[in-house]
């Protein structure tokens, strides 16, 4: 086939996750239930005239947390600021950032779990009361001056909301969690994604990666365009399922969407721990992962997809896992020996 521009080839994969990103609600597939309560909120705070109430956005990478934020700010007319926990490292930082808000303003910040707990301490009377306490100059000149700050919204978004303290956490009156895609759904969202990069997809070829993306829009998007290259390269540039299959095969993409790490835990369970019932923390050691990590991030796509099931006792291996990673129930009865 004939080179495509250039520039059309070259452009980076930020650029090209912008392009795909959607701007509204009605773009932004599935999470319905969020969805609904976060426009009624949007549009109640625009009626009243008011800042959006602080909001916390919750779940595993690449479910749209970030976009999520971004969708809201436009909604409310609002400009979006953003910043990171671990990029502010003084209050300075902090100060900074608060004092050039501008009235309605959403403030983004990502991993929130990650800020210092000193910052976090001058956030306080700044979600609460929009004051900011600061001190200028050192030693005997020192003072604290208070500064009015304008209303803003704070968007804050955590892989790990367990390890946000309590005083933060009550702080946010909306708090929401993203979860899981289900297939139908990432489908959608593939061929939303073919559509923006004129490409064209077969449905059954869009659920096909849609499939294998473990439920996640951002790997769904990667693997789109992984199969599209090859589609490009060994093929005329459509995505039919049969090359869907064939480009997936290629790059070694598990069936049924499984990372590393999950299979990783789902052969701990059955091998170490005859098959469970184990606990979150004995199965966090077993596969060199923090437990809250394993409870917030791995665990709820294994539970949805049923490979694995919580009991009061602990967590324990369900049929289909033993059929995935190809092992017989003697494998977890081995495990019981020790
Ligand atoms: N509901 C959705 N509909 C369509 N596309 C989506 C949706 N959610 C996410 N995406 C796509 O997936 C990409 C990743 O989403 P996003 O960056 O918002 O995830 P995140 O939750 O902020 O992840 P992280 O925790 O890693 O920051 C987006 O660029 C967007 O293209
Ligand atoms: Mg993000």
């Amino acid at each position: 086939m004939s080179e495509r521009p250039l520039s059309g080839l070259n452009k980076p994969d930020a650029a090209l996750e912008l392009t795909l990103r959607p701007a509204m609600f009605s773009d932004f597939v599935g999470q319905e239930r969020v969805k609904e309560r976060l426009e009624i909120a949007v549009q109640a705070a625009r009626q009243r005239g008011e800042a959006l109430d602080h909001l916390l956005l919750s779940g595993p990478p690449g479910l749209g947390k970030t976009t999520l934020a971004n969708i809201i700010a436009k909604a409310m007319g609002a400009s979006l600021k953003s910043t990171s926990g671990p990029t502010i490292e003084k209050a300075g930082d902090l100060a900074g950032l608060l004092t050039n808000l501008e009235e309605g303003d959403v403030l983004f910040i990502d991993e929130i779990h990650r800020l210092q707990k000193t910052i976090e301490e001058y956030l306080y009377p700044a979600m609460e009361d929009f004051k900011l306490d600061i001190i200028i100059d050192q030693g005997p000149n020192a003072r604290s001056v208070r500064l009015n700050l304008p209303r803003f919204t704070l968007v804050g978004a955590t892989t790990r909301s367990g390890l946000l303290t309590a005083p933060l956490l009550t702080r946010f009156p909306l708090r929401e969690r993203v979860d899981y895609y289900e297939a139908e759904q990432l489908r959608h969202i593939v061929v939303r994604s073919a559509r923006l990069l004129g490409v064209e997809i077969a449905s059954d070829g869009a659920l096909d990666i849609a499939r294998r993306s473990r439920g996640t829009p951002r790997i769904a998007n990667n693997l789109l365009r992984r199969v599209r290259d090859y589609a490009q390269v060994r093929g005329d540039g459509r995505i039919t399922a049969e090359l869907a299959d064939r480009a997936l095969a290629m790059l070694e993409i598990d069936r049924e969407g499984l990372d590393e790490m999950d299979k990783r835990i789902l052969e701990a369970i059955i091998v170490k721990f005859g098959g469970g019932p184990v606990g979150v923390a004995s199965l966090a050691v077993a596969v060199g992962e923090e437990p809250d990590t394993l409870e917030e991030v791995y665990e709820p796509y294994l539970i949805m997809q049923g490979y694995l099931k919580r009991t009061p006792q602990g967590r324990v291996a369900n049929e289909l896992s033993y059929r995935t990673l190809g092992l017989g129930r003697e494998a977890g009865a081995q495990g019981k020996l020790f």
